[in-house]
């Protein structure tokens, strides 16, 4: 264990077996073991308050909103802009206007990337990224780069899988005209220093966007404490359902971005001569929006809270470092990502093994992991490996899942051996 994993580990008050009791899904087997579900980077289990939060929408008040007088559209509008105020509490947003619902995140990404950035980019403009983004925020910017002949930067990371917030500061240039940075890697679990990074480019007049897909079920994400100019995040990894995303942006770059999808409910007035748009955030939200995604998401951020992200994020770091431990323990494993401030992330490689197979073999046991990169590719380049073994956690998983993973992985080293 490094001391600072170490260092960081308190005592967890969470009561994991009343939450466990929560997940339906966490009580079934997987090739006659118990499931030991520690693939939570990639989607989170739901807990039964979206479930039903799912079936009461569908089964009560399900109807189109926005658009109809009758009870039934009436109820599911309350509900879904329900949902979107319950989302501008989660991230302390000023305002509902400022939150907009997505399919995910990537499609929050994409949307900042053709609407707010690409009437703006010249060629020989920038782009800046950090070398450990999601292929989501590393793609979209190709898009509108390599279309206005614009360049994309990329500030590195060092060995531990730390930001080089030096280097990242010297890439901030006149010609920079977005910074979008991740606030946890999915690949390493580092922790990015967001605060520091909107300030240092703000100072030089650079917007942020900030990807908070993973940080925003580890912990609290202010939007107004960090100053970030848009946010993203994705329901599914929040414990909510697939499908619901959010896009934050600050209520002046919305109101001054042009529509990114027409159709209907984003327009205010439509002729064949021209259309003219709807206020904020409608404007973008074309077509009917995923309705039960808003209102099962809903669910997931009261759950969230009402167990408590304090006691989640504590009991995280205590699995992270007794996972980290375990893993130390067996022969030839080398954790990718250690960084100082890290959360809920163990990748890792064997010697000799390719993490495919490991996935295999610990899958025999019921334990899920994912093996690849991760969607992440430019990482395992940095680090010269094809991929990782990852074991990530979220709020219901428990040291006995780690020891089980454990056990999996020294049967691995005998097969191999
Ligand atoms: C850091 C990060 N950013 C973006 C994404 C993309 O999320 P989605 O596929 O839900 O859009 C992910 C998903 O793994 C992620 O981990």
């Amino acid at each position: 264990m490094t001391p600072e994993i170490a260092a960081a580990a308190v005592p967890s008050t969470l009561d994991v077996a009343r939450v466990r009791a929560d997940f339906p899904i966490l009580s079934r087997t997987v090739n006659g073991k118990p499931l030991g579900y520690l693939d939570n980077a990639a989607t989170t289990q739901k807990p039964r308050a979206v479930l039903d939060a799912l079936t009461s929408y569908y089964t009560g008040i399900n109807a189109n909103v926005h658009r109809g007088v009758h009870e039934l559209s009436q109820q599911a509008t309350d509900a879904y802009e329900g949902a979107r105020e319950r989302v501008r509490q989660y991230f302390h947003a000023a305002s509902t206007r400022e939150i907009v619902f997505t399919r995910n995140a990537t499609e929050g990404i994409n949307l900042v990337a053709f609407t707010f950035v690409k009437q703006r980019l010249q060629a020989g403009d920038e782009v800046l990224i950090s070398a450990m983004e999601h292929h989501s925020n590393i793609v979209p910017w190709q898009l509108v780069c390599e279309a206005a002949g614009a360049h994309l930067r990329v500030a590195p990371i060092d060995d531990r899988g730390e930001l080089l917030l030096d280097e990242f500061e010297r890439l901030l240039t006149p010609r920079t005209r977005i910074a979008s940075i991740t606030h946890m890697s999915n690949a390493l679990g580092t922790v990015t220093p967001v605060r520091e990074i909107v300030r240092l480019a703000h100072a030089k007049g650079v917007p942020v966007l900030i990807d908070a897909s993973q940080a925003a079920y580890h912990m609290r994400v202010d939007v107004q404490a960090l100053d970030c100019d848009f946010l993203v995040a994705t329901g599914h990894k929040l414990y909510g359902p697939t499908g619901i995303g959010v896009l934050y942006g600050k209520e002046a770059h919305l109101e001054a971005m042009p529509p990114f999808m027409g159709g209907g409910d984003m327009i205010s007035s439509v002729t064949f001569e021209k259309s003219t748009w709807n206020v904020l955030p409608y404007k973008f939200e074309a077509g009917t929006p995923d309705i039960a995604g808003a209102i099962g998401l809903h669910a997931a951020l009261d759950y969230i809270d009402a167990t408590g992200l304090d006691a989640i994020a504590a009991h995280e770091r205590d699995l992270l470092a007794y996972g980290t431990g375990v893993l130390e323990a067996i022969d030839g494993v080398r954790l990718i990502g250690t960084a100082r401030d890290k959360a809920s992330i163990l990748s890792f490689v064997m010697d000799g093994v390719h993490p495919h197979d490991i996935g295999t073999i610990v899958d025999r046991e019921g334990i899920a992991i994912r093996t690849g990169h991760h969607c992440a590719q430019p990482v395992m380049e940095r680090f010269k490996i094809p991929a990782t073994a990852r074991a990530s956690l979220a709020m219901y998983n428990t040291r006995e899942e780690l020891d089980a993973l454990g056990r999996a992985l020294r049967k691995v080293r005998e097969v191999f051996a």
